[in-house]
């Protein structure tokens, strides 16, 4: 037991070809602000779309526990916000699960509050450091009480007159930008956020979408400066949320290795903060392409059809690393079937999501018979096309460390590999994907769940 829930394990075997057309729900990101913005403007936000994983129900309850009303009704999700500065005291402990973002974006958005706000989540999101968002916080005046080394749980009061900061944002992280901006909606003056490295930008594109006073500028380096202008007014909006690329990646990889497939994913979201592992797939020869590329609710969406092909090696930039953060281990899975050697660059990242994911990948692919070398912010793999030996005959199965994406990966693994690839839990996999299961064996993939659990 990890999570006080019993683990379900799950394993996939070599299937033939994939085929179909299928949709993928909606973007994480976008569903978590949706709820977010929604919950706090002021007047009636219509949602389609929406991804309804556990970790975006979870911002959902918060923002009903912070005053937001939120209904369902048909396909449409239907919000009343508090208006901007009006959110209520939470009366429980915020408890986030498994979800990162849910969990830090509110904590700016809340943290600022003059009352006291308390968050909690699952193992996972424990071990999590949550400085990074709590430091900045405690520059506009907020003050913290938090667990060792600033892990969860943590309790926050905000000052009356909370202090408009610069921030400059010290590592790749779109979580810490939105978190600041979200702080400085209720703070007077203007909070500043400078970016040094573009993360994905959808707080940005969204609370302009919403009303707020918010400007970007980019200089002569790429380096960006956002100034939202705080205590504005944010009006209820329609918003149509795309699919999430970072949930199409799985399909997507697996068509492109299983001999024969050929698939289209339908409503893609392209936004270029959020395209990276496209690219490097395109630089390793894969085919797929873009079709009906088109605008909607401010955001590139496509579909692609995506035909099985043969991968060769190569070196993926670090710079690159923003754009793909949570593609590494399903790459790195692709990589495995390529020719020669794949080597990415600037991962340290990774060691801080749902679970320390460099390792937790490495340590999957060497269970399961694949050429890899663990650096400190790197990853070198070694392929061999076709998977021949690949797997794990015996059954040893990959440890998820409650990581929906490490889920993910390995079962796409086990769909072109010799042997059987198993897993220790994929009931995670409803935290981000619930629909995962039945979307690739629809499109003819052989995963199963196992009988009985594991403790
Ligand atoms: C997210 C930002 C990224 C990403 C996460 C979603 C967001 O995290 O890994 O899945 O919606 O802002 P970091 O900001 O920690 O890189």
């Amino acid at each position: 037991m990890l999570h006080g829930v019993a683990l379900k394990p799950a394993k996939s075997r070599k299937s033939s070809t994939l085929s179909g057309t299928v949709r993928i729900p909606g973007d994480k990101s976008i569903s978590h602000r949706s709820f977010m913005f929604g919950g706090l403007a002021s007047g009636e936000t219509r949602i389609t779309g929406l991804l309804e994983g556990e970790d975006v129900i979870n911002t959902g309850k918060a923002m009903q526990a912070m005053g937001a009303r939120i209904e369902k009704l048909g396909a449409e999700w239907i919000i009343h916000g508090t208006g901007n500065g009006a959110l209520l005291a939470p009366e429980a402990p915020l408890d986030f699960g498994n979800a990162g973002t849910g969990c830090r974006l509110t904590m700016g958005l809340v943290g600022v509050y003059d009352f006291e706000s308390t968050f909690v989540g699952d193992a996972s999101l424990s071990r999590r450091p949550m400085g990074r968002v709590l430091d900045p916080l405690r520059d506009m005046g907020v003050q913290v009480r938090s667990s060792e080394g600033d892990r969860l749980p943590v309790t926050l009061y905000g000052p009356r007159t909370p202090n408009p900061i610069v921030y400059r944002v010290p590592m790749a992280s779109a979580q810490v930008k939105s978190a600041v901006l979200l702080a400085g909606l209720n703070t007077p003056g203007v909070t500043t956020v400078i970016e040094p490295i573009m993360t994905r930008d959808h707080t940005e594109k969204m609370l302009q979408g919403f009303g707020a006073e918010l400007s970007v500028e980019t200089d002569g380096n790429g380096v960006r400066t956002i100034r939202l202008e705080g205590r504005g007014r944010l009006t209820g909006q329609r918003i149509d949320v795309p699919g999430d690329p970072s949930s199409t990646a799985f399909p997507l990889v697996a068509a492109l290795l299983v001999p024969g497939s050929d698939v289209t994913i339908e409503n893609v979201l392209m936004n270029p903060t959020r395209t990276g592992l496209i690219l490097t797939l395109q630089e390793m020869g894969a085919n797929i392409e873009v079709l009906n590329p088109r605008s909607a609710g401010g955001e590139d969406v496509a579909d692609l059809r995506v035909r099985a092909s043969e991968l060769k090696g190569v070196t993926v930039p670090a710079e690159r690393a923003p754009f793909m953060i949570d593609e590494y281990p399903v790459l790195a899975v692709a990589s495995a079937f390529a020719e020669g050697t794949t080597t990415m660059l600037g991962l340290e990242e990774l060691r801080v999501k749902e679970s320390d994911r460099l390792t937790a990948t490495a340590t999957g692919l060497k269970l399961n018979g694949v050429d890899c070398d663990e650096g400190r912010d790197t990853l070198v793999v070694r392929g061999r096309p076709g998977g021949k030996g690949y797997g794990n005959p015996a059954g040893g199965a990959v440890e998820t460390h409650l990581d929906h994406r490490i889920a993910m990966s390995f079962l796409v693994m086990g769909l072109v590999s010799e042997h059987e690839v198993t897993v220790d839990d994929a009931s995670i996999i409803t935290t981000s994907f619930p629909e995962f299961m039945d979307l690739m064996t629809g499109l003819g993939a052989r995963i199963d769940g196992l009988a009985g659990e594991a403790a």
